[in-house]
Formats: C-alpha cells, structure tokens, sequence
C-alpha cells in the first residue's frame, strides 16, 4: 500500500459537483489526477471548474508548486483507474449505479490502491458486497464544495479493513483536510444527520407559521450559525453553562431541553408545504442568482477559512 502521504495519482470517477470539486483540490495538493465520467461534456466541466476554483484555492495557500494542467480525462474508468494509488468515487447517489461502476474496475485496480466512496448516505456494507478489492473500500463523505470545506466522514462498511480506515483518516489529514471517524454505519453518516435535524426543525418553523424563511436563516446565520465555526454544539454549551461548564449547563438547562424536544415533530415535504419553502426563498433571495448569492457566500466563506485555517 502507498503510504497515505505519499499519494501522486488519483482518480476521479463521476466528475460532476463533487467530483470535479475534489479533482480542484487533489491538483492544488500537487497530485496527478486520472478523471472520468460518462458525460463527455465533463471534460469541459472540470477544465472550467478548476479554472474557477484555482484563485480560492490560491489565496488560502494551496496551490505553491502545483499545476492546474496535470490532469487527464480518460474514456473509461477501467483506463481512469490504471495505476493509481487512490480512487475517489462520485458517481450519482444511486446504489445500482455505485455498485456497476465498482463491478467494472474491481478486477483491474491495483492490488494496494484504496477507495473511497463520497455518498452523502448509502450504506458502504451494501456497495462493497462482493467485491474482491471490497476490504480496501471506506466511505470518504465531504462537504460541497469540497476543495474548500475541509470535513471529510470516513466510513467502514463491514467488510473494510481498519488498515483502509486509518489509511483514509492519514491521507485525507495529510491533504489539509478534517477527516472525523464515523464509527457506525448510518443512513446520511453524521454531518447530514446534524443537518437534516436542524432543517426538519427550520421547515417546522416555516409551515406552522413560527416565523417566515427569511427569519428562520437569519436566526442561525447572525446567531449560533456564527459560533458554530469556531466550535461545535457540546463545547459552545460549555461555555454556555458560565464558570460551571457543561455540568451546570446540564444541570440548570437539561429539564428545559427535554421540554422543548417534547414538542417537536417531524413536517410533512407536501406540494403545498415545499411551495411555501420556495416561496419565502425566493422572497429572501430579492432576485438574486444563484451565482449572486454563491459569491455572498464565498466572500465570507474565504476569510473565515483562513481564519480556521490559521487556528490549525
Ligand atoms: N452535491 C452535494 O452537495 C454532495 C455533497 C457530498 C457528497 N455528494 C455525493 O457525491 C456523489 C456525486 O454527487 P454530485 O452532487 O456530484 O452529482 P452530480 O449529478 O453533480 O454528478 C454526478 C456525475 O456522475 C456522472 N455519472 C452518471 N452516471 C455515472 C456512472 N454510472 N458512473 C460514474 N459517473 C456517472 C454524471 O455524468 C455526473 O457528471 C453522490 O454520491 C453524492 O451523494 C454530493
């Protein structure tokens, strides 16, 4: 097996939003990257898309040495997977569709390369079954986009070796990522559980009338949504419990909590309810294009990445 930090070919399969998003990174880490995809188009797609992504990846540091160029599109993913230490998959988020793709470059991939799967949800047990090259496959979830989020959930199915597992963890740290060890399987790993909680209470608010879409965003993104980079929802209730910590934190708010969890229930996504959803997005957005509102958002995800990125 390549060491996880010595890793100098890649490959690349599926390279839509997230697969041309890891190819931007894997080159700004100086490594080759050997991409493909059905779509012919793709091709075009990652060349933009690196392109796009080189000045963000510059500016926070990432890119000294390294080529935009050294990358090749390959015409199947047998050829895109030959000699490479290391796959990334990103294949749509169908498991018939994941499970072809491995069926295909199982019998050719090298005997020591790793895999790792980036769905956002399916079961790494049930996409590994019957591979040969199944105990070198994990699950290594990001966060779009992710050559600048630097999460990555990495996930054994029951056949993976621990070996693939710590493999993952090094070789993701090693590329300036925060890989977590995600340590049961679980529909949507940890992150989009998180995430789905904190929606299906947002929805919540929406559909029985609380507060409109536009006030649900701002409750988290000019409130906890702020402390939340810096630390996460146990240490920020730590300092939340004053001088006692999460003891008195518990202690005082622990009868409170339980009150409110006991009043929450789950939305139905009915036509008429997903209408009022995108109706009070479209009413926050106040005719701004997606690509408005991704450099919004960028203009304060980049500063905030240096800032975290400095922290360590
Ligand atoms: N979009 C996100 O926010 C996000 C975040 C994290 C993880 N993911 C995961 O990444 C994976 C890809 O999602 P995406 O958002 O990039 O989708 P996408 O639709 O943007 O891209 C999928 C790409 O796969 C190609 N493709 C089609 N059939 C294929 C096949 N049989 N084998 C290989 N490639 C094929 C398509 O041509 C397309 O370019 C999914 O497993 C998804 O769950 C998505």
């Amino acid at each position: 097996m390549t060491q996880p930090t010595q890793v100098k070919r890649a490959a690349i399969l599926g390279a839509g939003t997230i697969g041309a998003s890891w190819a931007a990174w894997f080159l700004s880490r100086g490594m080759e990257v050997q991409v493909w995809d059905p779509r012919p188009e793709a091709e075009d797609y990652v060349r933009r898309y690196v392109a796009d992504a080189w000045p963000a990846m510059s500016r926070l540091g990432m890119v000294e040495g390294a080529s935009p160029d050294a990358w090749r599109f390959h015409a199947t993913p047998e050829d895109a997977v030959a000699d490479v230490d290391f796959v990334q998959e990103n294949a749509p988020e169908r498991l018939p569709a994941k499970r072809e793709l491995f069926g295909r470059i199982d019998p050719v991939l090298r005997a020591d390369a790793i895999l790792a799967s980036s769905t956002s949800g399916l079961i790494m047990t049930d996409m590994q079954a019957g591979f040969s090259s199944a105990a070198r496959f994990a699950v290594g979830h990001p966060f779009n986009p992710p050559h600048l989020i630097p999460l990555v959930e990495v996930v054994a199915g029951r056949e993976t070796a621990p070996e693939t597992v710590a493999w993952c963890l090094e070789f993701y740290k090693h590329i300036g990522k925060k890989p977590i060890h995600i340590r049961k399987e679980a529909a949507g790993h940890l992150a989009n559980r998180l995430q789905a909680a904190l929606w299906r209470e947002a929805v919540s608010a929406v559909v029985t009338g609380l507060a409109s879409v536009e006030d649900v965003d701002t409750a988290i993104s000019a409130g906890p949504g702020l402390r939340w980079a810096a630390m996460g929802p146990h240490m920020t209730f730590h300092l939340g419990g004053g001088e006692g910590g999460i003891e008195h934190m518990l202690a005082q708010f622990k009868p409170v909590f339980e009150s409110w969890w006991a009043t929450m229930s789950t939305p139905e996504l009915s036509d008429a309810n997903c209408r009022q959803i995108i109706d009070g997005v479209k009413a926050e957005a106040k005719g701004r294009s997606l690509t408005e509102l991704a450099a919004e958002r960028d203009a304060v995800l980049l500063p905030l990445l240096e800032l975290v990125g400095r922290r360590g």
